[in-house]
């Protein structure tokens, strides 16, 4: 019988934009074998789907009811282990709630939730069980992003005085400026997506990877969102100032609406010794800037790099590392979890990573509509 873990898909069908990234993903490391799922809403359409990925049929259910009900007849070395809720953000709640009371380990997508009220009822239905629960902040799994955190947490850069990250996209430009496409667009529907667009869908990476990379908790924010036309309730542009734990400030600046720009992720953080930068576009490379030397390009897989990024990194020097990769190492890491191995806890982004992440967009948003003023983040997740 195979050793692998039994992974069940929830959304991720053939249209979806993530599906595959999660597939190619959990099959890197030879760790999951996908039994199953729920691709779409529709039946017929998750069955087709099945068939043209060469999966067996005889577990792909007509909605999540179904799944648990169908799973938990299966001896449990049969039963699915793990599900990943891969369906846009409203569902993501009930689905992981719903597989957590059941019993199953969840690799959930960002946000999380819609709320941070749904978030804190995650928090305290997994608090108690010995589940895991992944959020798949995919940007912490790059090498040089692992290294990143390691150098700041030994200290490379000194005392951490600033962060900044930047997150811009253009995709929406075009779809806000039609009336029609705004309107149909279910990022931009509030029932669907949350209270906000842009700083949900890529302002909460942002949020995670400063306080991944740093070590650091941001402890308030002050933010000014951009809406372009008053029909549109949801924000697509976003500037937010930080206060952090250790008094360093910085800032997040995140667009759906830069004209032109594909995926430009951009992190840095400065402390008294030296800065350090990483951009998503570019991930191979890793800058530190120290004061008075010439600038130094980190790369993965040399010696130079710690354990936890050279455990993400699966070829010698030259062969670059991609956003595939970077989702294959949570893979990895959620399976060592899973079959109770040692992990380091950067391998994987938890709940209480997604809750933060709720908490700040419900906080940023509070903000702007509080008249651009000072929030405080909730601290105690
Ligand atoms: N980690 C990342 O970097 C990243 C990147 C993109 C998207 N996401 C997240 O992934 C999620 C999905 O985004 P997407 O862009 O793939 O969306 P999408 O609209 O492209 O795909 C959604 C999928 O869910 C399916 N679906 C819808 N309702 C369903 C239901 N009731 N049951 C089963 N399947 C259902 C759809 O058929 C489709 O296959 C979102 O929460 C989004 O924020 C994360």
């Amino acid at each position: 019988m195979s050793n692998k873990i039994r992974l069940g898909i929830l959304g991720g069908g053939g249209n979806s934009l993530i599906g595959v990234l999660h597939r190619v993903a959990s099959a890197m490391h030879d760790k999951y074998q996908i039994v199953g799922g729920v691709f779409n809403s529709e039946i017929n359409k998750s069955i087709d789907f099945a068939k043209s990925i060469d999966l067996p049929t005889h577990r792909v259910y007509k909605n999540l009811d179904s799944l648990i009900e169908e799973e938990q007849k299966l001896s449990e070395d049969k039963r699915m282990q793990v599900i990943a809720v891969l369906t846009p953000n409203y569902l993501h709640f009930a689905m992981a709630k719903k597989l957590l009371d059941n019993g199953f380990h969840v690799i959930c997508e960002k946000p999380m939730t819609t709320t941070f009220e749904e978030a804190k009822i995650l928090y305290q239905t997994l608090k108690d069980s010995e589940l895991i629960f992944a959020v798949t902040y995919t940007y912490t799994g790059y090498p040089m992003i692992r290294q990143m955190r390691d150098m700041i947490k030994n200290g490379v850069l000194g005392k951490i005085q600033k962060v900044d990250a930047q997150y811009y996209q253009g995709w929406i430009n075009p779809i806000i400026h039609n009336e029609v496409e705004r309107a149909s667009t279910w990022r931009l529907d509030p029932e669907k997506s949350g209270i906000s667009c842009c700083l949900g869908d890529i302002g909460t990476h942002a949020f995670d990877m400063l306080e991944y990379v740093s070590g650091l908790k941001i402890e308030s924010v002050l933010s000014d969102l951009n809406f372009v036309y008053s029909d549109n309730k949801m924000d697509v542009d976003a500037t937010v100032l930080l206060r952090l734990n250790n008094k360093a400030k910085g800032v997040i600046c995140t667009s759906q609406i830069a004209t032109g720009e594909e995926n430009s992720f951009i992190i840095k953080v400065y402390g008294d010794k030296a800065g350090i930068k990483w951009e998503q576009e570019n991930p191979n490379y890793l800058y530190l800037m120290e004061e008075g030397k010439a600038l130094q390009v980190l790369k993965p897989g040399h010696v130079y790099n710690s354990d936890l990024s050279l455990d993400g990194t699966k070829l010698p020097p030259g062969h670059p590392e991609g956003i595939f990769d970077a989702m294959g190492n949570i893979y990895k890491g959620v399976a060592k979890a899973i079959n109770k191995q040692a992990y380091d806890h950067g391998e994987f982004p938890t709940i209480i990573d997604g809750t933060r992440g709720m908490n700040f967009i419900e906080k940023a948003v509070e903000s702007h509509l509080k008249g651009n003023v000072w929030v405080k983040i909730e601290n105690q997740f």
